[in-house]
């Protein structure tokens, strides 16, 4: 994960509108078979990794191609999408919430359509139909595809409904009431829960920013970690091909993408349908002309190689940034983990990866509390984020997942200890990150402004080449820079963020 839990988890997407005119038939939404002639307004809510962010683009696509309209605001959409990530416990539990607001939201609009997709819809689909009669789609990450039939379907169901609820209201003689409302189940439409994830819409994609794209260049897992849903939600491992890939990012760059990031659960497996390697991959991406900037995650220790070191090390695009999780110090842990390496390999990597690739930044994702985690092994979790000093880390404690292997491991550690380590890694790795940041005074950085810093209005946010989040303040209060590249000098370092000035 190339972000920290709040913010990936609480990360609701919402889209630019568009100006595809078509229509998409859903004119008897309104109930009495009026014809409708203002367009329909989807809203899309995404929790979860950036593969989910990526699909969100897909699916905001296909969306626009049946005529909708992006909005911002869910008490002005008709369709109302919720795409979800059932990692660990907390990210799953946000969308009951969200589940809950949206049905009041219906009781004011009983048009609205309401849909589950993604990671939790694809693993609780069962339990969301019970405990949630009110939603009408429900739908996996491998059906996306299937949105226009599914919706069409829905929207026969939604007409009925609205028609027989105007019945009630003649009949009645009065308005129709929240209990009224309330009678009607949702569509309850489906997707295919089997899919092989084969038919896709990937050239339907309506990006979030007009600088930086996201490529999604593999699917699914074969990794099966012991702790790990993945592999459950999101199926089998499946690379796209080389060519179509290659010819994604060219488009990307010669429109005036910026950064460019490669998406897969384990990238480092990809397999091109002529043989390529991920590294051949990399490198042909960055023969492309142009300034942009080449990102990619995640890599898995086991498959992370030599050549693709070798590519990153004289690369003229890929940033010199590894994400490289390692879940646990302790090698011990890491076999129960079916992690598939050993603490050796890990820091023999780290080893190669900074003495080959020139001022490389690294980051990771560690969980506390697996089971049977003793004090002993934590310590070696400990000294190993010690050892490596990340710039960051995405620390987790245990969460217990539904199907994986691991919850039939005994010596689950108690939650509180779960919770205390995780503690104690996150003070160390504040010391550390304040240490590099401190040690980042007075140097000069390539970046990309991303838009205005939080909580400033006169400043700019920017991410550096090596992946540093820099605040600086715009040097033309009146203008625009986000999607630049600048230059930027480090002038103060501080625990979470560096301080900057624009050259
Ligand atoms: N494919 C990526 C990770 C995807 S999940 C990889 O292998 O690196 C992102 C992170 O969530 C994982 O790296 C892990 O640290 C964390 N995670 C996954 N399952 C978890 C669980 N059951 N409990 C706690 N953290 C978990
Ligand atoms: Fe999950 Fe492991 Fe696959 Fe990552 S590599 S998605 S942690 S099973
Ligand atoms: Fe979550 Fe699914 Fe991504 S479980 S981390 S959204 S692959």
């Amino acid at each position: 994960m190339n972000d920290n839990e709040e913010n990936i988890y609480n990360n609701e997407n919402i889209g630019n509108s568009n100006s595809n005119s078509s229509s998409n038939g859903n004119d008897s939404n309104n109930g009495d078979n009026a014809v409708n002639k203002a367009k329909l307004k989807f809203h899309i809510i995404t929790f979860g990794c950036q593969m989910n962010v990526a699909d969100s683009e897909m699916i905001a696509g296909t969306l626009m191609k049946m005529g909708y309209e992006k909005t911002g605001s869910k008490a002005e959409a008709d369709l109302v999408l919720i795409n979800t990530c059932a990692v660990r416990a907390k990210p799953e539990a946000k969308v009951y919430s969200h589940l809950g607001d949206l049905v009041k939201l219906r009781d004011i609009k009983p048009s609205l359509m309401i849909g589950i997709c993604g990671c939790v819809a694809q693993k609780e689909r069962e339990n969301i139909i019970k405990q949630f009669p009110y939603v009408d789609l429900v739908f996996g990450p491998q059906s996306i595809g299937e949105l226009p039939r599914l919706i069409a379907l829905a929207d026969k169901a939604i007409a009925k409904k609205l028609i027989k609820l105007s019945q009630m209201k003649k009949q009645d003689g009065v308005k129709s009431d929240l209990k009224m409302k309330r009678k009607f189940k949702g569509a309850r439409v489906y997707g295919d829960f089997e899919s092989s994830g084969d038919n896709l819409p990937e050239k339907d994609v309506s990006r979030e920013s007009d600088f930086k794209a996201y490529i999604t260049i593999m699917r699914g897992c074969n990794n099966f970690c012991s702790y790990c849903v993945v592999p459950y939600t999101r199926g089998r491992e499946k690379s796209r091909p080389f060519d179509v890939i290659v010819k994604e990012a060219e488009e990307l760059v010669r429109s005036g993408y910026k950064e460019i990031t490669l998406l897969g659960q384990n990238v480092n497996s990809y397999h091109g349908d002529g043989g390529e390697t991920f590294a051949d991959l990399l490198e042909r991406i960055d023969s492309i002309e142009g300034h942009f900037y080449i990102r990619f995650m995640t890599s898995h220790p086991k498959d992370l190689s030599e050549r693709l070191i070798d590519v990153m090390a004289f690369a003229r695009h890929i940033a010199p940034h590894v994400h490289l999780p390692f879940q646990s110090g302790s090698t011990r842990i890491l076999e129960l983990m079916n992690r598939r390496y050993s603490r050796e390999h890990y820091i023999d990597l780290i080893e190669k990866i900074k003495s080959r690739i020139k001022n490389v930044t690294l980051t990771t994702d560690v969980i506390t509390g697996f089971p049977q985690e003793t004090e002993d092994d934590f310590n070696d979790t400990v000294s190993l984020l010690n050892y490596v000093k990340y710039d960051s880390a995405f620390l987790f404690f245990y969460s217990e997942r539904e199907g994986t292997a691991a919850l039939s491991i005994d010596g689950a550690v108690p939650l509180k200890t779960r919770l205390a380590r995780l503690e104690r890694l996150v003070q160390l790795q504040m010391e550390i990150t304040f240490d590099i940041n401190r040690s980042m005074k007075g140097e000069i950085h390539e970046g990309i402004v991303e838009g205005i810093a939080p909580k400033s209005e006169k400043e700019l946010s920017i991410r550096t080449y090596d992946n540093h989040v820099v605040i600086a303040k715009a040097p033309d209060g009146t203008k625009n820079y986000t999607g630049e590249f600048v230059k930027v000098k480090i002038t103060q370092g501080f625990n979470f963020v560096l301080k900057g000035e624009i050259l």
